[in-house]
């Protein structure tokens, strides 16, 4: 345990917690990084479809790569009924994607085409107050740059998302993409992981003729937690981390 005991927010993924003195400390923006397809979105709306089912803690979710509807679609294979939880209440979605390609969207919460910065952060303001929400995912943060009117700073966009995260108290995740993380770059412009209290790598490994998923928790702020490769897996439940698997 920490020496002051920070408010712990349970991760929703199987065995992760241990690794991280029992969660996300409560507040906390952290960043999910890594190369294609290897889970950062499963991994992200897990947090917020456990928050809701198990913990009973709204959240909201920011879809700025695929639209509301294909989230809902494909989260239907892990068993993952978001409808039900909208319906509720408790999860939100945010499109982000059917505004930008010229298409009507008939979601209650959608982003308007050519937003700035500042409108885009006060609709995930309202939002999130809207349904009290306690944790929040942004997938992903390079479909941010691309759907801002501005094309500003990213660094700049992504301080002041952080700055309102922090204000609000919500516990976050925030997605981006390392093309290739074994050669030392975390992300893709190469800033989020400052603006991020807390860093977790998903990558692959070539074992044997396979491909083998593994997690690496990079950085996180306030715990105790081993800079070590985990096996993970993409089940049909979602993914489940393996403390003491090894990847070698
Ligand atoms: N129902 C399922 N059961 C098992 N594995 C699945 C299932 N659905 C998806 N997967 C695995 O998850 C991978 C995609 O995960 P996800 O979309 O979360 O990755 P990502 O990192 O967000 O990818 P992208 O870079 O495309 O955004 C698929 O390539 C597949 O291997
Ligand atoms: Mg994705």
């Amino acid at each position: 345990m920490s020496r002051y005991d920070v408010a712990r927010v349970k991760t929703g993924i199987p065995g992760l917690d241990d690794l991280i003195e029992g969660g996300f400390p409560k507040g906390t923006t952290v960043l999910v990084t890594g190369p294609t397809g290897t889970g950062k979105t499963t991994f992200a709306v897990q947090f917020v479809y456990k928050g809701a089912e198990l913990y009973d803690e709204p959240g909201v979710i920011v879809t700025l790569e695929e639209r509301a509807q294909d989230l809902r679609r494909e989260m239907l294979s892990f068993g993952w009924d978001l409808k039900k939880y909208e319906d509720e209440g408790k999860i939100a979605i945010i499109d982000g994607v059917s505004s930008a390609v010229g298409l009507p969207s008939e979601e209650r919460f959608a982003l308007e085409e050519g937003l700035n910065v500042e409108g885009f952060l006060r609709y995930i303001y309202r939002v999130v107050k809207t349904i009290d929400a306690k944790r929040l995912v942004v997938d992903s943060i390079p479909s941010i740059a691309i759907r801002l009117r501005e094309e500003k700073n990213i660094r700049e966009v992504l301080l002041k998302l952080n700055t309102i995260l922090l204000e609000m108290g919500i516990t976050s995740i925030l997605t981006t993409e390392a093309e290739d993380p074994k050669r030392g770059k975390l992300s893709r412009y190469g800033v989020e992981e400052y603006v991020a209290r807390g860093v977790i790598l998903l990558d692959f490994i070539e074992k044997d003729v396979e491909l083998k998923r593994y997690l690496l928790i990079r950085k996180m702020r306030e715990t105790k937690h081993a800079m070590k490769k985990y096996p993970f897996e993409i089940t049909e439940d979602g993914i489940v981390v393996y403390p003491s698997g090894e990847i070698y």
